[in-house]
């Protein structure tokens, strides 16, 4: 690549769906924390989201459990998938996992209605291994990432429909993540209105020790 390139290039700004704390937390997360906006085509949103609607549909939306990490959710595991989404998913195991990496077989897929959001949690290591890759469809939402020692250090990922999320290493161990409720979704200083969302998530399976027994793969 040409020089002016490449000097133009380390000196834009941070990726506009990625906000954080400071430079450096920004730097030390690039790859641990990414964002790919436009991962999917709008065909391909479509044909997920058609798929999804009818499992979904069935089911109520929960919001009782004053301490759940989840409000105003429903939510699914699905293992059988139409050809046209095994491709896409195909695809975000390629894009978040390394060659070989196993999934857990259940995607898990999470319908929050436009009150619904994710308080601040890390996902069990019982359930989830080091990388979590996330498609979101229909609403943008803001995930809100702070590191669980040190509140001062924070991330923000602007998840537009159609976006691609993957969680690895630090960013899925040492900060808590959550979705921002619909008052305070804000990217920065930028109202980011919440629809219903649905999230597609795949995840590693859990990393144990020898002995240890394998749990179901049910919420993270
Ligand atoms: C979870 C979670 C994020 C999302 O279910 O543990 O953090 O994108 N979901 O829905
Ligand atoms: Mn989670």
């Amino acid at each position: 690549m040409a020089g002016s390139g490449s000097l133009a290039l380390r000196t834009l700004p941070a990726q506009s769906w990625v906000r954080g704390s400071s430079p450096a937390v920004l730097s030390r997360l690039r790859d641990a924390a990414v964002v790919r906006p436009g991962f999917l085509s709008a065909a391909e949103e479509d044909t997920l989201s058609r798929e999804l609607e009818p499992d979904l549909r069935r089911r109520r939306y929960e919001y009782d459990h004053w301490d759940a990490a989840i409000h105003g959710f429903r939510e699914t595991e699905k293992t059988r998938w139409s050809e046209a989404s095994r491709t896409i998913l195909r695809r975000v195991q390629e894009a978040a996992f390394g060659p070989g990496q196993a999934l857990l077989p259940g995607v898990h897929v999470l319908d929050l209605e436009p009150r619904g959001y994710i308080k601040p949690h890390v996902d069990s290591v019982k359930f989830c291994g080091a990388t979590i890759a996330g498609l979101s469809l229909l609403s943008p939402s803001v995930m809100r990432l702070v590191h669980t020692q040190d509140p001062a250090e924070w991330l923000e990922l602007l998840l537009e429909p159609g976006s691609l999320y993957i969680l690895r290493g630090s960013a899925r161990y040492d900060f808590s993540h959550e979705i921002l409720r619909d008052e305070d979704s804000f990217f920065g200083e930028r109202r980011i209105p919440r629809g219903r969302r649905i999230s597609v998530i795949c995840r590693a399976p859990p990393e144990m020790g020898p002995g240890e027994l394998a749990q179901p793969p049910t919420a993270c």
